[in-house]
């Protein structure tokens, strides 16, 4: 199993460019399933998520090719199959996203069940209730969603919870729906929005996508675009924490300042001096040492669970005490321990991580839990003093690309080992 393996201890310098968002392309390729035409889709990561996600369609139909520029062709004319098994929805829970938009379009799915995954139990009961509300009829047997539906029917649906591919999959669904669809309590994440403006290019008509309701007139049919997945906001704040933990100067290029509000307060309140252009964010910590920060995990546009590791490194190091405080989900706190491997100081109180910054973390061999801790276990290496090993990386290979590669080319001594 590949390992990473990092001396620490160099703050980083110089620029890195950011790839597509992950939680943008993956609802955007299972739009393509909407369609009768061919999607031409650019900006796409290189993650293995991405991947998955190809793998999966291909299965249903959808015939898939990927360019030297990372742009997908996707053409989903002979779509037959309308199944997503155990097998690729426990690898990547985000394989529900192919849902909405089979039933929508083909009257019928079977989706497997994600069952519980590392950082919770996370149900999918929103997204069940939304499409019965939209006239499908499921039945959950076996471990699998089965859905059968004629064309579906606008209807106002308004969710439990805030739940970013719940909303996804409602808002696909009605696009092809007969009436208007009225989503409250929505997701505001940029990456729903993202898919919306997709979702118009293809001839969907919605409005509200960014606000907590969102209005979607449903239409006869969708047709192909050509379209361009916005900037991974996490990747950006993950490299402008790799900057401040190290002291470093980094800056983020290809990206969205304003996706990334509630981060760079955080990082401007732990002592950081960014500076941002239309498509740039630059960090600057040089010869300061990170002040703790605290906050609370939230849906958008608070601050995100998916950056909440890679704070809590940083306060490792930091000085003074910072509370962070999951509130998305149940059990994200399992990078926490491996921090403490590497000379952490950190309390657990229920949702809350109590870290009191200390000087210097000191290397040791670490292993990664999920997506996200793995990114504030390498962060955390990056300023521990020795050798940080960081084992079962796979998880990493999910949503960073060349994680590694990105890092070396700001100066940090990390490798790859099998
Ligand atoms: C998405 C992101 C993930 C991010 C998360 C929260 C993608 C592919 N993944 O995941 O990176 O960490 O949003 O920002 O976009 N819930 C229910 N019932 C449901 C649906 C959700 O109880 O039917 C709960 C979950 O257990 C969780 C909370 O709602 O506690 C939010 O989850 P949700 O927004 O759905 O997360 P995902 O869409 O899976």
């Amino acid at each position: 199993m590949a390992k990473i393996v990092i001396q620490g201890g160099v703050p980083l310098n110089g620029d890195v460019m950011i790839s597509g968002a992950k939680n943008a392309v993956l609802p955007i390729l299972a739009a393509s399933l909407l369609a009768d035409e061919p999607m031409d889709i650019g900006n796409v990561p290189h993650l293995n998520d991405v991947t998955t996600s190809m793998a999966l369609l291909g299965e249903m139909g959808v015939q898939l090719t990927l360019n030297e520029h990372m742009r997908i062709l996707a053409d989903p004319r002979g779509v037959d199959r309308f199944l997503a098994s155990y097998e690729q929805v426990k690898t990547m829970r985000a394989s529900i996203l192919v849902l909405g938009p089979l039933v929508a379009r083909f009257g019928q799915a079977e989706v497997s069940l994600p069952g519980g995954c590392a950082i919770g139990s996370r149900p999918v009961d929103q997204h069940i209730r939304g499409l019965q509300a939209l006239g499908a009829t499921i039945r959950v047997e076996n471990g699998y969603i089965h859905a059968r539906a004629g064309r579906l029917k606008g209807a106002h649906i308004v969710m439990d919870m805030v739940t970013v591919t719940g909303t996804e999959n409602i808002m696909m669904a009605a696009t092809l729906a007969q009436g208007t669809t009225v989503i409250e309590n929505a997701a505001q994440e940029p990456e729903v929005v993202d898919l919306a403006h997709c979702l118009i290019a293809m001839g969907a008509q919605i409005e509200g996508a960014g606000s907590n309701t969102i209005v979607v007139h449903g239409v006869e049919r969708l047709g192909g675009c050509r379209y361009d997945v916005l900037p991974d906001r996490i990747e950006t704040g993950t490299f402008l924490v790799a900057g401040a933990i190290t002291r470093g100067k980094v800056r983020a290029r290809g990206t969205r300042s304003d996706t990334l509000d509630a981060v760079l307060n955080k990082l401007e309140q732990a002592g950081a001096h960014i500076n941002t252009t239309a498509d740039s964010i630059e960090i600057d910590m040089r010869g300061n040492r990170p002040r703790a920060v605290s906050f609370s995990t939230a849906p958008y546009p608070s601050f995100p669970t998916d950056m909440q590791a890679q704070f809590a490194a940083l306060n490792t190091v930091a000085e003074g005490v910072g509370v962070v405080t999951e509130t998305v989900f149940e059990n994200r706190f399992m990078h926490i321990q491996e921090l403490v491997r590497l000379g952490a100081d950190i309390q657990v109180k229920g949702e809350s991580a109590i870290i009191r910054g200390v000087e210097t973390l000191t290397g040791a061999q670490i292993m990664a839990t999920d997506l996200r801790a793995s990114a504030g276990l390498v962060l955390a290496g990056l300023v521990a003093q020795g050798e940080t090993v960081v084992d079962r990386v796979y998880h990493i290979d999910r949503g960073y690309e060349n994680i590694e590669e990105k890092l070396s080319g700001l100066g940090a001594r990390i490798r790859r080992i099998a």
